[in-house]
């Protein structure tokens, strides 16, 4: 966890001895394994909340800006239902050109200009790097929402929630990666997450042209991870207790016909995952195009649904830690 707090404009109680208050959120690494069972921790109270109570005042008077230069569904809507589920405010720009990013307006500036209308800035960029160079630039918490290819730690922290409400565990598990390893940020940040887990093997699926870089494949083998790397699942599968399918990012590739080439390479089907065993999860950041089969969405392992709605209560113990509430 960092150490030195920003310091935004809340006067009222003791907020600033909560763990994460007025801290930025860019990367997994900066979570050790008491900080993730702390988020799996809250985010068990939120669900239980929403569940019971469903809108409650935890972040009332508190706005959130949800700034996206990318498109997205999950990301976007659920932080925004999860500071509405707080009791907070959210100004909105998914549609970055009907901003001033259309006039020419720098990431820094537009940021410094959010920072006096928000309390926790949300921030979805193209560029690997953009959300550390916007916090460089801002007096109040940045929470990443993806950065190009580079991490996507929320997604990662809801992806570890999962497992534990899953399978009841994070350790000893075997993890296997497939699809988009190449260009796939959520992986990136869910493989170096795991590093924080014991008894786990980490398995990268993908055709030769989209495998798991090697500076994450480094940055795992330096904590002791145990790492193969495959082009077909059939050896993986039957050992496998997570099952991670990721969608070929077309809009990374320069060359359309590479697209082509590997977009089908890898398609869950029923009669695939006969070769799974009976208790382990399939899960997918989504969205998906035609790497998971939709006759297997009835699947009691078919995880990835249920998936998107854990990202709700994991984003709002995200957004009540960093505002001092949690
Ligand atoms: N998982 C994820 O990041 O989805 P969105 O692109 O829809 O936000």
């Amino acid at each position: 966890m960092p150490s030195k707090p920003k310091s935004p404009c809340l006067p009222f109680g003791d907020h600033k001895t909560a763990p994460w208050y007025g801290q930025d959120i860019l990367s997994v690494k900066q979570f050790s394994r008491t900080d993730m069972e702390y988020v799996i921790e809250v985010a068990h109270e939120m669900r239980i909340m929403v569940e019971r109570i469903g809108t409650f005042d935890l972040l009332k008077g508190k706005i959130l800006a949800n700034l996206f230069y990318e498109p997205s569904t999950r990301t976007s809507s659920s932080f925004m239902a999860a500071m509405e589920r707080l009791g907070g405010a959210v100004i909105p720009i998914s549609e970055v050109r009907y901003s001033s990013v259309a006039k020419g307006e720098s990431l820094p500036d537009t940021v410094r200009t959010l920072e006096c209308y928000a309390d926790v800035i949300v921030l979805r960029h193209p560029e690997v790097g953009a959300a550390a160079l916007a916090a460089k630039h801002c007096r109040k918490p940045i929470i990443n929402a993806g950065d190009g290819i580079g991490e996507h730690p929320t997604q990662a922290l809801l992806d570890t929630f999962t497992i534990h409400e899953e399978l009841g565990r994070l350790d000893n598990l075997n993890v296997t990666m497939l699809g988009d390893l190449k260009y796939g940020r959520t992986v990136h940040s869910l493989a170096r997450l795991l590093t924080l887990c014991s008894g786990i093997t980490l398995n990268y699926v993908s055709p030769d042209v989209l495998m798991m870089p090697q500076d994450v494949m480094d940055e795992v083998a330096e904590k002791g991870i145990p790492q193969t790397q495959q082009t077909t699942l059939k050896k993986v599968l039957p050992r496998t207790d997570v099952l991670y399918v990721t969608r070929v990012q077309k809009e990374r590739f320069e060359d359309v016909a590479d697209y082509d080439k590997v977009k089908s390479a890898y398609v869950i089907t029923p009669e695939v995952m006969k070769a799974a065993k009976k208790k382990m999860i399939v899960m997918h950041p989504l969205p998906r195009i035609t790497e998971i089969a939709l006759e297997f969405d009835d699947d009691p392992r078919a995880a990835y649904f249920r998936q998107m709605e854990y990202g709700l209560y994991v984003r709002m113990a995200l957004l009540a830690m960093v505002l001092g509430k949690a």
